[in-house]
């Protein structure tokens, strides 16, 4: 078997583009399942949402389950205003003919982390980390098990998206992200800092839709709506394709770099709920807990995401 993996997941475009590029490693990766959280959109709509990817991809063997409908404490935070009504906006999928296997992702952690070797698991955390907050919480057993865990998610130099000081899946359910990093697995973390270097250029959408299949037809439509939020607010010359960066990691980490340092999640202050105090100049001696990314070469990630994306068959 490749690197078995899970994938965790609150689709929106990003993590639908990085749901597709997994798919197309087979190679390298074994996506054991996916489990949906809410986030971008309400759970509903990413289960509905991560549904249309794997059957876009023709791989509707992978199970979908779903998991928490909002955060550890507090109400569920949402970003149509990013992703649009449906968390999928730019292509209209059909509904899907296919439905989510459970709607117990913490209980298919679990059981597939039990039914796999100690070390083996990957766990893929694109969106809120309430899933994995509430798998150590109910089954710290079975969450040791894990080889590491790759997040999208916090932000240092770049601070916030969604507050001025927070980045979006972490302000989303900081008491989760406050667990999974006091929790002692190994976290390797890409932030803002490095996904805002992941511009999507006109060169690089061009390069994206030159591909000329289904998978990237689809693709295409989700960024360029997608894009449009990111455009408008940060005026770059391309919108950032945040969550295939943890994907990219697996299939090729030589392309990021960055240091082992602390990082803790502020969540009393009303002013910066959801902040990720990262100590990059280690000016502290807080205990490091987590691979941080500074850096990331950007045109070998797009070049990886094209070759890859072009493995999927099929015209249009
Ligand atoms: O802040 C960006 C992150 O929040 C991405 O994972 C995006 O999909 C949203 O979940
Ligand atoms: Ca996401």
């Amino acid at each position: 078997m490749t690197r078995p993996i899970i994938i965790d997941t609150d689709p929106g475009q990003d993590d639908a583009v990085a749901v597709c590029l997994a798919l197309a490693a087979p190679d390298a990766l074994t996506v054991l399942g996916i489990t949906t959280v809410a986030g971008n959109v309400p759970l509903a709509l990413t289960t509905i949402n991560a549904l249309k990817t794997v059957e876009l991809c023709g791989r509707t063997d992978v199970p979908i389950h779903a998991g928490a409908a909002g955060p550890l404490v507090g109400e569920a935070v949402t970003a149509e205003h990013v992703h649009g009504r449906t968390g999928l906006d730019g292509y209209d999928l059909p509904t899907p003919a296919i439905a989510a296997a459970s709607s117990d992702a913490v209980g298919f952690l679990r059981e597939t982390l039990e039914a796999h070797p100690p070390g083996a698991v990957t766990l893929c955390c694109l969106g809120p980390l309430t899933n994995l907050a509430l798998l150590l919480k109910r089954h710290p057993d079975a969450a040791a098990r894990l080889h590491s865990v790759v997040l999208m998610g916090g932000a240092y130099f770049e601070v916030g998206n969604i507050t001025p000081a927070a980045e979006f899946n972490i302000y989303a359910d900081p008491e989760a992200a406050a667990k999974v990093f006091a929790s002692g697995l190994e976290l390797t973390v890409m932030p803002l800092d490095v996904t805002h270097q992941l511009l999507l250029t006109e060169a690089r959408k061009s390069a994206l839709a030159a591909i000329g299949n289904r998978v990237s037809d689809v693709i295409d439509g989700w960024v360029n709506f997608f894009e449009r939020f990111d455009l408008d607010k940060y005026g770059a010359d391309g919108a950032p394709l945040h969550d295939p960066s943890v994907i990219a990691y697996l299939l090729q980490p030589e392309l990021f770099s960055g240091r082992h340092i602390n990082v803790e999640i502020e969540c009393e202050s009303p002013l910066t709920r959801g902040m990720s105090v990262m100590d990059w100049w280690r000016v502290t001696d807080r205990k490091p807990n987590a691979q941080v990314m500074g850096s990331v070469d950007a045109d070998g990630f797009y070049a990886l995401l094209c070759e890859r994306l072009g493995h999927f068959g099929g015209g249009r």
